[in-house]
């Protein structure tokens, strides 16, 4: 017997401010079904995440919920990893990037590259926000296309004409985040120079530890120059502050790809039998595998391979890359019900069915996996339930009532055993290589030819024919023993299925060696219902629940109001409790005033019933003569979190609508409508 293999395993780390869908689900099902056939195996094999918890999306949108970060990553991690746990995704260590290792190693790998000659300093200049005192990255810029003129584009792309530009072209630029007009500021950055590491990365690349189709990306990338890579952010950054470097932040993705180091880092200090350096010093004869979507595979197999090598470690055995989830054909829509979050599913459905689908279509290359609805009904009920499961449910019952629930010994068809046997290197060689397609049609071409001799033989005919009883313990013990091999084989994919069928058949947990004997005068336990098949009702319930699911995009901040008005394409849809949430009230106008300093804000004292409120408003531009607002009624966001501005406290947002300029209309309710009433 050769040594067990020693492999650590990753998939990529999720951003702690969003939840899990099921496009996420691909790689962690992926991954896990992967990390399982090797236990499985008797390798030792190591399978650790964490959130990815930096950057500014995370300290914006906890601010925005009137949290910390350290609570909305906290929160984040605890709805994650329930998630996970319930699509069986059995991680050995799920940890945080916001992490005491992972400062640790981020400094370590920083001052090893720094001081071997690998990072350049140089200023540069970048939109600031005035208002909010922050430089601005590219999503955070809005403007108008300096191309076709389109209005509302990020300050990287224009979504109409498709046109890529740098955010100090856009015409009538606007942070999204106060609306503020940005100004361009200067800047000190640190780069990590990924030119020195282009001889390594060429031959790193070609050398089997990319599929081909992204060795050929690669390729591109590194045949057009490598650039200096930007690490660093300044203040305010939720991350970790660069040794030496007050005010200045290791760059989210600086810190990401060492969040996996952490994690196992984390686990070593409760795992004696682990040793951290076995894994990952230069010269480790450990195998470590990260699996990834196609997005990132810069990040993954340039700008990492090039960090471990310079700070002296070991670098990746292999990238595993796959492709994007679809459902229905296209890319997954939130108006269509197709943008199915993880719990969504759960709440609706199992999650082996969703892993043997995943399974079934998923093989070793980079292209995009279908989830079609119909499909994944029909292939799981025909597949899991009509095949393998009912060889269990056609054989259990003639051995309870005819034999007390004894397997006989024997072997009613060992041409058929011979043929799960010399099928079983085929399969294992499919899962090695993530080809787990191929798996499961081998898998299944069995279970069919296990249904047909059982077919063909006919127990329950057999059952009514006087003096057939013992051919009827043997085809059933040889079917009941049939179908133990196919749970072996299924085990990395439907470990639940396997757990109950471990019960039923009274064995302890089935390793893929087990697949070499046959259980031979063996009691059984009562059958069990093992699988039901899916109802297309719930498929349907899970995409109206998704549809009902809706958020205002996690990663999109709007403008927050009180300033001016800044035009807004339509928002995601929001569900219900997500309007309800909005406290709108009936205001009175009591006073309006020009704020001094102020070109476009009025000052509005506001009377909302039993309370007053001072709401700066951006309308000047449309109410030269504020005192004409003074008496009216109008409408107003009541528990909006206050937001400090230059001028004073603004408390709430009064609601107008138009482009912009002259053109601003306030809102006001139909006549009878009282001061405090609430808008429904
Ligand atoms: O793209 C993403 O979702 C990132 N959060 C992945 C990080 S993977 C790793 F490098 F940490
Ligand atoms: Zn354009």
């Amino acid at each position: 017997m050769s040594e067990p293999r020693k492999i650590l395993v990753t998939s990529a780390l999720p951003y702690a401010n969003g939840s899990i869908h099921l496009g996420h689900m691909l790689e962690y099902i992926q991954t896990d079904m992967w990390v399982r056939f090797q236990k499985h195996r008797g390798n030792q094999c190591i399978y650790v995440c964490a959130d990815d918890a930096h950057g500014s999306a995370i300290m914006l949108r906890a601010e925005k919920e009137g949290i910390t970060p350290e609570q909305l990553i906290d929160n984040v991690k605890a709805e994650h990893s329930a998630d996970f746990a319930d699509f069986l995704v059995d991680f050995d260590n799920f940890h945080s990037t916001h992490s005491d290792e992972n400062r640790e190693l981020s400094s370590m790998i920083y001052t090893r590259l720094r001081d071997a000659g690998h990072i350049a300093t140089r200023s540069i200049t970048q939109y600031f926000d005035p208002e909010k005192l922050m430089f601005l990255a590219d999503r955070f810029i809005k403007g108008t296309c300096p191309k076709c003129g389109t209005e509302d584009q990020y300050g990287d792309n224009c979504e109409k004409c498709g046109a890529t530009y740098a955010p100090t072209d856009l015409k009538n630029p606007k942070s999204a985040i106060s609306g503020a007009t940005p100004v361009l500021k200067e800047s000190q950055h640190f780069f990590f120079k990924l030119p020195d590491f282009d001889a390594m990365l060429k031959s790193w690349t070609r050398s089997g530890t990319l599929q081909e189709a992204v060795a050929n990306k690669i390729a591109e990338w590194l045949d057009a120059g490598l650039q200096q890579w930007d690490i660093s952010r300044d203040a305010p950054y939720f991350g970790f502050e660069i040794p030496g470097e007050p005010g200045k932040y290791f760059y989210v993705w600086l810190d990401a790809p060492i969040g996996y180091m952490a994690s196992f880092k984390n686990l070593c200090a409760r795992r004696p039998d682990l040793d951290f350096d076995a894994y990952w010093a230069k010269d480790s004869t450990t195998e470590l595998y990260h699996f990834i979507g196609k997005d990132i595979v810069n990040f993954h197999a340039l700008f990492w391979p090039a960090m471990l090598e310079g700070a002296g470690f070991r670098k990746p055995t292999a990238i595993n890359v796959h492709g994007y989830l679809t459902v229905n054909g296209q890319k997954m829509s939130k108006s269509r019900g197709t943008f199915i979050k993880a719990r969504t599913y759960l709440d609706n459905l199992p999650p082996e069915y969703l892993r043997y689908y995943y399974a079934a279509k998923l093989s070793r290359g980079v292209d995009d996996l279908d989830l079609n609805l119909e499909d994944f009904v029909q292939k799981v009920n025909s597949d899991l339930i009509g095949k393998v499961v009912n060889i269990a449910s056609r054989c259990a019952g003639f051995i309870h009532k005819g034999n007390a629930g004894v397997l006989v010994a024997g072997n009613a068809a060992p041409e058929l055993t011979d043929a799960f046997l010399a099928a079983a290197p085929g399969i294992a060689e499919a899962y090695e290589a993530r080809d787990f397609a191929r798996a499961m049609r081998e898998i299944m071409g069995l279970a069919d030819r296990a249904n047909a001799y059982i077919a063909d033989k006919a127990p329950w005919s057999l059952a009514k024919q006087e003096g057939k009883q013992d051919e009827v313990q043997a085809v059933c013990a040889l079917g009941i023993n049939l179908f133990r091999q196919l749970v072996i084989f299924l085990k990395p994919v439907l470990p639940l299925l396997a757990a109950d069928a471990e019960k039923f058949l009274n064995v302890a947990p089935l390793t893929w060696g087990d697949h070499l004997t046959l259980l031979s005068d063996h009691q059984l336990n009562p059958f069990l219902a093992l699988m039901t098949r899916i109802d297309p009702v719930k498929v349907q319930a899970m995409s109206d629940a998704s549809k009902e699911d809706l958020t205002v995009s996690q990663t999109s901040v709007a403008p927050q109001g009180n300033g001016e008005l800044v035009k807004e394409p339509l928002a995601a849809e929001i569900d219900f409790d997500a309007f309800a949430a909005v406290d709108l009230r009936v205001a009175l106008i009591l006073k309006a005033e020009h704020v001094e300093g102020a070109d476009k804000l009025l000052r509005l004292t506001l009377d909302i019933g039993d309370e007053q409120r001072n709401v700066f408003s951006g309308i000047k531009s449309a109410y030269p003569n504020p005192a004409e607002l003074e008496g009216r009624l109008t409408m107003m966001i009541a528990n909006l979190k206050p937001r400090k501005m230059r001028f004073g406290i603004s408390e709430g947002m009064v609601m107008a609508a138009g482009p912009g300029g002259e053109e601003i209309y306030l809102l006001s309710p139909d006549s009878g409508a009282k001061p405090g009433q609430r808008i429904k």
